[in-house]
Order: C-alpha cells, then sequence, then structure tokens
C-alpha cells in the first residue's frame, strides 16, 4: 500500500521533472522547423517582454479604465481635475489640446498631433497579462487583425512617444520603457509569427 501510495506521489514529480527538461531547452532555434509545444512556448516567453513594455507607464497612463488620464511612474490621476470627456480627447471646455502642442515642451507638457486617450475598449488598466493580450485581437475590444498590430506598435507615432518621452514638470526626463523601440517591434513581429499565444 504504501509502495503503491509512493508511486502515485512520484508521478506529478516526474512531470514536474519533465516540463523543467523542456522549459530548459534552448529558447531559440532559429531556421528549423519546430514542435508546435515549443513555438507556443517562445510565442509566450515573446509575449512577456512585449509586456514590460505594454504595462509600462509610459503606455498605461493613456490605456487607463477610468474617466481621466494618468501620469508618472507612479501612475497617479492627471492633475486639475482633466477628464476623458466624449471622444478621449477631453470635456469642451479642456481639451487635451489645449495643453499638449504637436511636441514634447522643454516645460514638461508631452506632446504629440495626436495626444488623446485610448478608448475605454482598448482600456488595459486593472487586466491580468493575459486578459490584456486577448484584448488585442478581440473584436469587441481593440479587434485589430495581426498585421495592423505589428504595423501599429512598430509604426504609432503615439506608441513611438514612450521612447521621447521628454521631461516631466519638475524637468527630470521620464522614464522609457525597458526593450528598445525597434526591438520591441521586431518582438512583436516574432510574437506573431509563433502563433501569438497568449499567457492563461
Ligand atoms: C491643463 C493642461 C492639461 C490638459 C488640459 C491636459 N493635460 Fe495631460 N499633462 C499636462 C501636464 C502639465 C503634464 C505633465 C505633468 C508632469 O509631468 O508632472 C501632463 C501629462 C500627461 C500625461 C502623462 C504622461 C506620463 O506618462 O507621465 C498623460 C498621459 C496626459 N497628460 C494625458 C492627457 C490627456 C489624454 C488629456 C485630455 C483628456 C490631457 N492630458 C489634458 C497638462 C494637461
Ligand atoms: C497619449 C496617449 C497614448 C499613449 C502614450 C499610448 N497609447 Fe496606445 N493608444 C492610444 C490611442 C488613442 C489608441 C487608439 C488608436 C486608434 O484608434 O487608432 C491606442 C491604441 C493602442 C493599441 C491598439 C489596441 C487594440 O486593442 O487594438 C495598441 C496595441 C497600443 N495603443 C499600444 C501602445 C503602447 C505599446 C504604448 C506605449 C509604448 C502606447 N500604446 C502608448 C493612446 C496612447
Amino acid at each position: 500500500m504504501l509502495a503503491r501510495m509512493a508511486f502515485l506521489l512520484s508521478v506529478p514529480t516526474a512531470m514536474v521533472m519533465v516540463a523543467a527538461t523542456i522549459s530548459s531547452a534552448p529558447a531559440e532555434q532559429h531556421g528549423q522547423a519546430v514542435a508546435q509545444p515549443e513555438d507556443r512556448q517562445r510565442s509566450l516567453q515573446y509575449f512577456g517582454r512585449i509586456a514590460t513594455v505594454i504595462e509600462h507607464p509610459r503606455c498605461m497612463n493613456c490605456h487607463t479604465s477610468t474617466d481621466f488620464p494618468r501620469q508618472g511612474d507612479d501612475g497617479h490621476p492627471h492633475i486639475m481635475q482633466v477628464r476623458r470627456g466624449l471622444h478621449d480627447s477631453g470635456t469642451p471646455a479642456l481639451q487635451c489640446n489645449t495643453c499638449h502642442q504637436r511636441e514634447n515642451s522643454p516645460s514638461g507638457v508631452p506632446g504629440n498631433e495626436v495626444w488623446h486617450l485610448a478608448p475605454l475598449r482598448m482600456a488595459w488598466e486593472g487586466l491580468s497579462t493575459g486578459d490584456i493580450c486577448r484584448s488585442l485581437t478581440d473584436p469587441q475590444k481593440g479587434g485589430m487583425s495581426y498585421e495592423q498590430l505589428i504595423h501599429h506598435m512598430a509604426e504609432d507615432k503615439l506608441v513611438a512617444w514612450a521612447w521621447d518621452p521628454g521631461v516631466d514638470l519638475s524637468g527630470k526626463p521620464r522614464s522609457m520603457p525597458p526593450v528598445s523601440h525597434s526591438d520591441f517591434g521586431q518582438l512583436v513581429r516574432d510574437w506573431v509569427a509563433t502563433g501569438a499565444a497568449c499567457p492563461s
């Protein structure tokens, strides 16, 4: 009886060992046909690095699920009671582009031609990494095709602003995402090429 229990107990242990062996296999195997589970594993690794950018405050401050934008690395609510408004670009009395000009101002106001909040259906605040991942292509949410997503992440001006974020009101340079813009574009391509897997 005891021996039988020991056997049962050792099954999960063996599975963990097998899993550990698989995941310690070399992550990059370029130019080879690879088994599908391994593709998924790589795809998840790519998304893990993509998420360090997506979940960075330079992106999250505009992808809020609130009625207002956020600011700073601590994501505090936007100063001066700034509100989202009907079209994500402020209220009639206080539009984003009243203060946000076409370029970053040396006095600390970030700028861009199309500065406004991401619509609520593209809100990421409060979502798990897996749910953000799934929302990107969900027709009820962002609903972009993979081609559109690659283009958006690599070319969009608001996305690109995160790597040229200027200084804050105290003159301190804003922090940037931990992956370079060009590496980020490549990661999105690699993620799509390996099946665009999302963490569960
Ligand atoms: C009354 C002027 C004013 C208005 C209107 C305004 N902003 Fe701002 N915004 C600022 C200033 C000033 C800063 C910089 C604050 C700082 O760095 O401490 C800022 C910073 C931000 C940041 C922070 C960037 C970061 O990552 O730290 C975001 C996001 C932002 N604004 C979005 C918006 C949006 C979206 C609107 C319209 C819905 C808007 N703002 C309307 C003045 C304004
Ligand atoms: C100043 C605000 C702002 C900043 C900063 C910003 N975004 Fe956005 N984002 C938007 C807006 C607005 C849209 C909607 C674009 C549209 O409809 O064309 C959007 C849409 C997106 C989408 C499409 C979402 C979907 O589900 O289809 C992605 C992906 C995205 N942004 C990525 C990023 C990343 C990555 C960063 C940081 C590196 C970032 N954004 C920073 C405002 C912002």
